[in-house]
């Protein structure tokens, strides 16, 4: 797919949690037919320590608006900048950046597993499942009650399972823990979080032969293929994640 540099105005600035926000884009160009599991690299202006561009996953895209969504937490001086954004502010962008996640065969169960800010990718992918006839189970961790997203997209794409580390809310624990996993059989786990936690649901998913792909958030620089800082180790060699991923099946990763 052809790769664009584009200027996005900023619609909306929309504070879901305290370190959780979601911008809204809107494109001058048509946009492009993202896929799910695909990132743009935003470049942050007016923040001189941030020369390198941020890689954000595309979270929810609507086509008749010409807009897209970006769900990013605050980590450091780059996403800081990036949440002080206002509507008409201008944001430019490399995308559409990476492979995306493959398709469930037909009758396949299909759980999406999301965990913090990890969910950004997993809400176009679901959106997308439902609309080729598939309805996931979500099965989604966080730390606490407090930085629990709002579900309500979540919902209307299927059942929502949900563990809270300190059980104020859902089971308590890690999603790896949750009854759901001895209590459903699924066929296929789509994956995106802290890298912990995707090694723990690689680990369960090899343990019980279920397909499962992860979208890795490796460090990345220049997010097309050039600077090799994102190398991972698979069963291919050492290969970008930038431009062979993010997304891997767990049998491809040397983790
Ligand atoms: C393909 C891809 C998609 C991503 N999608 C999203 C998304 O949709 N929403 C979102 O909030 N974040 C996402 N990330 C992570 C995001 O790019 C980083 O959090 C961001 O670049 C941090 O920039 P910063 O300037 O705010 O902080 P920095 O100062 O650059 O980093 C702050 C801290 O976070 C760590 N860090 C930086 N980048 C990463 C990373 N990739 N993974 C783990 N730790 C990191 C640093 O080591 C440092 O400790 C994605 C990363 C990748 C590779
Ligand atoms: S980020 Fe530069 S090669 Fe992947």
């Amino acid at each position: 797919m052809t790769k664009r540099i584009d200027d996005f105005k900023i619609v909306d600035n929309k504070r879901i949690t305290e370190d959780l926000f979601i911008l809204e884009l809107l494109g001058n160009e048509k946009l492009p037919d993202f896929k799910p599991g695909q990132f743009v690299q935003v470049r942050v202006d007016g923040s001189p320590g941030t020369f390198l561009r941020r890689p954000i996953s595309v979270h929810d895209v609507d086509y008749k608006q010409n807009t897209f969504k970006l769900l990013i937490q605050e980590a450091g001086p780059g996403t800081y900048r990036l949440a002080k954004l206002i509507p008409g502010d201008i944001l430019n962008l490399i995308y559409p950046l990476g492979n995306s996640f493959t398709d469930p065969s037909e009758g396949e169960r299909v759980l999406l597993v999301g965990g913090g800010a990890g969910v950004a990718p997993l809400l176009f992918l679901g959106k997308h499942l439902l609309s080729i006839g598939c309805k996931p189970d979500w099965l989604l961790g966080f730390r606490n009650k407090e930085r629990i997203i709002d579900l309500e997209e979540y919902k209307k794409i299927g059942d929502v399972y949900l563990t809270t580390e300190d059980g104020s809310e859902g089971e308590k624990g890690y999603v790896t823990s949750h009854s759901v996993l001895s209590e459903k059989h699924y066929d296929r786990i789509y994956c995106c979080g802290p890298d912990p936690m995707m090694k723990a649901v690689g680990v369960y998913s090899m343990n019980n032969n279920i397909n499962c792909e992860l979208s890795l958030e490796n460090l990345m620089a220049c997010g097309i293929g050039i600077c090799l800082c994102c190398i991972v180790s698979t069963v291919r060699g050492n290969i970008c994640t930038c431009t062979e991923g993010p997304v891997f099946n767990i049998i491809e990763l040397k983790w």
